[in-house]
C-alpha cells in the first residue's frame, strides 16, 4: 500500500499539477481555496503518512494527538510556523517539520516596500479620490513624504528583512537600524545597519517594517506604550504576523495620530471584517495576507513543502527543517 500524503489545500497550477502526477504516495487533498473544517483535518492526520498543510491550519496538541502512530512529516507551505504547537510535535516525537525559508524572501520583502510606498504616498487616500471621480494636478493636497534622508527601522533582521532594508536603501534611507533577539553583524554590515533596542528603534525611526517571527517574545509589542514612543510622522509596515500588532492600541494611535499611517498585509483575524474600524481608516492601508503571493513564490513554496513531505514519509533529510 501507497503511504498517504494529505493536502489541506488547492496548490497554486504548476504545483497542482506537479502533486497530482506523484506515483510513490496516494494523495488525499482537499482539494478547495476554503479552509479545511477541523474535523477533516483531525480525521485526515489519523490515517496520513505525511501532512501538508497552510499557515491558516491550527496545528495544535489535539491534532497531534489525533495523528496516527504512522504521520511522520508535517509539512507548512509557509516560513512561519507560528500555527503549529511545537511543544505538541516534541511531546509525540517522530514527527519531521518541514516549512519554506528563502524562496518567498524577494515577494514578501517586494509587499513590505509596495506597502511602504503606498502610506508614504498616501495612495489609498489618491485612490479613493479617484474612485469618487475627483483628483487631477494639486500643488498643495494629498501630499505625502518620501524616504530620503530618513531612518529606516527594521523589526527583525532575517531573510526578509534584509532584503526589505536593500530594497529600501536605493530611495536615499540615510541610516538603518534594526532590533532584534541578538545583533546580526553578518547580515547588518553590508547594510550598514545598527542594532539598536527596541525603544531606540521606535524613537529614532521613521519608517518601521516588522519583519519578524511571531513568538512569545513579540506577541503584542507594538502596544499603546510602543505608539507612545514612535514618532507622529512615523510609518508603520506589517507583513509579518497579524498579532505582533495590538490591534486596538493600534486604532487609538491612529485615531490620536500618534503615528502617521499603518501598513498592514497580516491582521487578527484573517480577513478582517469589513467593518472593523481598520478597515475604513483613512490612516490604515490594508492587504489580504498577499506578502508571497506571487506565481514564482507560491508554486516554489509549494513545491518545497511537496519535497519536505516526500522526504519525511521515506525517512529523508527534509529539504528545509524546523529543528524541535
Ligand atoms: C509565510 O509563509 O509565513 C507567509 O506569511 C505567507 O507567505
Amino acid at each position: 500500500m501507497r503511504p498517504i500524503l494529505f493536502v489541506t489545500s488547492q496548490l497554486p497550477a504548476l504545483a497542482q499539477q506537479r502533486l497530482e502526477a506523484l506515483t510513490e504516495v496516494k494523495v488525499v487533498q482537499h482539494a478547495s481555496t476554503h479552509p479545511i473544517s477541523r474535523p477533516e483535518l483531525l480525521a485526515a492526520v489519523s490515517t496520513a503518512d505525511g501532512l501538508i498543510c497552510v499557515l491558516s491550519n491550527k496545528i495544535d496538541a489535539e491534532v497531534v494527538e489525533a495523528a496516527g502512530p504512522q504521520l511522520r512529516v508535517i509539512s507548512t507551505i509557509s516560513v512561519g510556523y507560528d500555527h503549529i504547537d511545537l511543544d505538541a510535535l516534541r511531546r509525540r516525537g517522530g514527527i519531521s517539520l518541514g516549512f519554506t525559508p528563502n524562496v518567498l524572501t524577494d515577494a514578501t520583502a517586494d509587499t513590505t516596500v509596495l506597502l511602504a510606498l503606498m502610506a508614504a504616498r498616501r495612495v489609498k487616500q489618491a485612490l479613493q479620490t479617484v474612485a469618487a471621480g475627483g483628483g487631477g494636478f494639486s500643488l498643495s493636497t494629498g501630499l505625502g513624504s518620501q524616504f530620503t534622508a530618513k531612518t529606516l527601522g527594521i523589526v527583525g533582521l532575517g531573510r526578509i528583512g534584509c532584503a526589505t532594508a536593500a530594497r529600501l536603501l536605493p530611495f536615499g534611507i540615510s541610516r538603518v537600524v534594526y532590533s532584534g533577539s541578538q545583533p546580526r553583524d553578518d547580515r547588518a554590515g553590508p547594510l550598514n545597519a545598527q542594532f539598536v533596542s527596541f525603544e531606540e528603534l521606535l524613537r529614532e525611526s521613521d519608517l518601521v517594517c516588522i519583519c519578524c517571527p511571531l513568538n512569545e517574545r513579540t506577541a503584542g509589542i507594538f502596544n499603546r506604550r510602543a505608539f507612545a514612543i514612535m514618532k507622529p510622522t512615523a510609518i508603520l509596515v506589517n507583513t509579518a504576523r497579524g498579532a505582533i500588532v495590538n490591534q486596538d492600541d493600534l486604532l487609538e494611535a491612529l485615531d490620536k495620530g500618534l503615528i502617521a499611517h499603518a501598513a498592514l498585509d497580516v491582521t487578527v483575524p484573517e480577513p478582517l471584517p469589513g467593518d472593523h474600524p481598520l478597515v475604513g481608516h483613512p490612516h490604515c492601508t490594508i492587504l489580504p495576507h498577499i506578502g508571497s503571493a506571487t506565481e514564482e513564490t507560491r508554486n516554489a513554496m509549494s513545491n518545497l513543502a511537496i519535497d519536505n513531505a516526500l522526504a519525511g514519509i521515506k525517512g529523508q533529510a527534509l529539504k528545509a527543517k524546523v529543528d524541535l
